[in-house]
């Protein structure tokens, strides 16, 4: 074994922590609970007490996230390895952190332009606010069966790059919530063709490229700057998540001044530590380490597929170009009798201990993982096998139209955009006054201008963003999310009875 593989079996910055806690040193530094030590007297012990006793800080010998030089340096580097880039930073504050630490770094100057996919999670928006950043937003491709929005196609996104040639980059969400997507190639190569990065948000895909059955990594693909967040579908702790970056089309030294303008200057150690400790998991067991995740949501699949005829499972069907990848991790559902909409599933689910990730109105999305198990696969079609039975569902009001020739209508994660791509948008941070704006029912929304986001979470995919003109179709979509159970944040009335939007003058 050389050192280099020698080193791959250490998980460098946990290790650190740990004979840090074990040497018993006496504390004379922040944190102020001195190792969990002001909670010694409590009985019983609180759990909270043993993450206390690795909460540590920039001492001696724990290097810093923000001049990393020894144990995170070199716990980064096994990471960037891992998962073939050529440099990762670890974040302490999610994929949120990545996506806006990205588009700090390639938009500099205030009204720089950028391609940006319009689903997009909400850190997106904020990172464009934050970087006063112009943006030319690609419609995604929709797939035909299912109704999901996936990500721009090549020609959208080669004629956006034409119409734009002074384009920053071009930013894109994949997987999506759902797990589905396609390969990044072309697209990578088209943006390299006029020297732009290719940036995407890829947090939902940290596992991609790790095993046989699952889709390539947007890294693979030739993507220059990839977020991940770590905590969703690999093993670190919430929060946790890396951005990794490879080619010369992003200025790293820029960006390690955005992330630690973003970031925390006393980063949390366990969750560093956990990030470590997350790579060497992947490193110790490679593709093995997902055997028994996928085995689980196999067994759920297969279940569902033989015995529980009610409920049908989203998978690419082959007829649609826009959409060829789908994690097989996430187990998306629908109840094929159209009774049951996907909030009616979910809360069903949760009535008999099942907690999935989220739903819409047709959709829910169950997350397996490398730590799911058989006995959880198990669970679900006990759970879901009952439901079926159940002699009389409860009618939703959300019955979906027989006629009707996609499944999803109204899904959370789906934005309207007639234009294939918009004109710029100028995002800031400029506060709208009171006096510039007015609380008005949805119903007359239409044809006014928001003065607030309206954000439906999960999936956090702002559906308007202050300064958007609401259209005709947009506040039909608004009252359909409405009726039909949606969580809504960002708005001033989370019920979406009403909304606020500029006065005209
Ligand atoms: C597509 C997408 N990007 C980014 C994020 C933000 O990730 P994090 O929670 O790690 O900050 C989310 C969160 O759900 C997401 O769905």
């Amino acid at each position: 074994m050389d050192n280099h593989q020698k080193n791959k079996e250490k998980a460098p910055l946990y290790d650190a922590l740990i004979q840090y806690k074990n040497s018993g040193k006496h504390t004379y530094h922040v944190p102020g609970h001195k190792n969990g030590q002001v909670y010694s007297n409590l009985t019983p012990p609180t759990m909270l007490q043993k993450v206390m006793s690795i909460d540590a800080t920039e001492i001696t010998g724990l290097d810093d996230l923000h001049h990393p030089e020894t144990v995170i340096e070199e716990a980064q580097q096994l990471a960037a390895d891992c998962f073939g880039a050529e440099e990762s930073f670890f974040l302490v504050a999610g994929s949120t952190s990545g996506n806006i630490a990205l588009l700090l770094t390639v938009c500099t100057e205030p009204g720089d332009l950028i391609l940006v996919q319009r689903n997009v999670h909400k850190s997106v928006i904020h990172g464009l606010m934050l970087a006063g950043a112009h943006a030319v937003f690609l419609a995604p491709e929709i797939d035909s069966v299912s109704g999901l929005a996936t990500a721009p196609s090549l020609t959208t996104i080669k004629a956006a790059l034409q119409a734009y040639p002074n384009a920053k980059g071009v930013f894109l969400t994949m997987p999506n919530y759902y797990g589905m997507g396609f390969e990044l190639s072309d697209i990578a190569r088209a943006c390299h063709d006029v020297g732009v990065p290719l940036l995407v948000d890829e947090a939902h895909g940290a596992h991609y490229g790790q095993h046989p059955a699952l889709p390539n990594s947007a890294l693979a693909a030739g993507t220059d700057g990839v977020v991940q967040s770590t905590h969703k579908m690999l093993s670190a702790m919430t929060m946790g998540a890396m951005v990794h970056v490879q080619g010369k089309l992003l200025d790293r030294e820029l960006m390690k001044q955005r992330l630690s303008m973003i970031q925390s200057s006393s980063p949390s150690y366990p969750l560093m530590a956990s990030l470590d400790l997350a790579r060497l998991h992947l490193h110790r067991h490679g593709a093995d380490a997902f055997t028994a995740g996928l085995a689980a949501v196999n067994k759920a699949k297969s279940g569902i597929q033989n015995n529980i005829p009610r409920f049908g499972l989203l998978g690419p069907s082959g007829a649609d170009a826009g959409y060829t990848t789908q994690d097989p991790f996430k187990l998306v559902i629908y109840d094929k009798e159209m009774v049951l909409s996907g909030y009616e599933l979910q809360r069903r689910l949760e009535d008999r201990g099942c907690v999935p990730e989220m739903s819409d109105d047709t959709f829910v999305v169950l997350l397996f993982s490398l730590g799911s198990s058989e006995e959880d696969a198990m669970h679900l079609l006990d759970t879901l096998l009952h439901i079926s039975l159940e002699e009389e569902p409860r009618e939703c009001e959300q019955l979906l139209k027989p006629d009707q020739t996609t499944l999803s209508r109204v899904s959370t994660w789906n934005i309207l955009q007639s234009a294939v791509f918009s004109c710029p948008v100028s995002f800031h941070l400029r506060k709208i006054a009171k006096e510039q704006k007015e609380q008005i029912s949805i119903g007359e929304a239409s044809g006014r201008i928001a003065a607030e986001m309206v954000i439906p979470y999960p999936p956090g995919i702002p559906l308007l963003y202050p300064g958007e003109m609401i259209d005709e179709n947009m506040k039909n979509h608004l009252i359909l999310l409405r009726e039909s159970g949606a969580k809504i944040q960002g708005n001033t009335d989370s019920s979406l009875d009403t909304i606020l939007v500029m006065i005209e003058k």
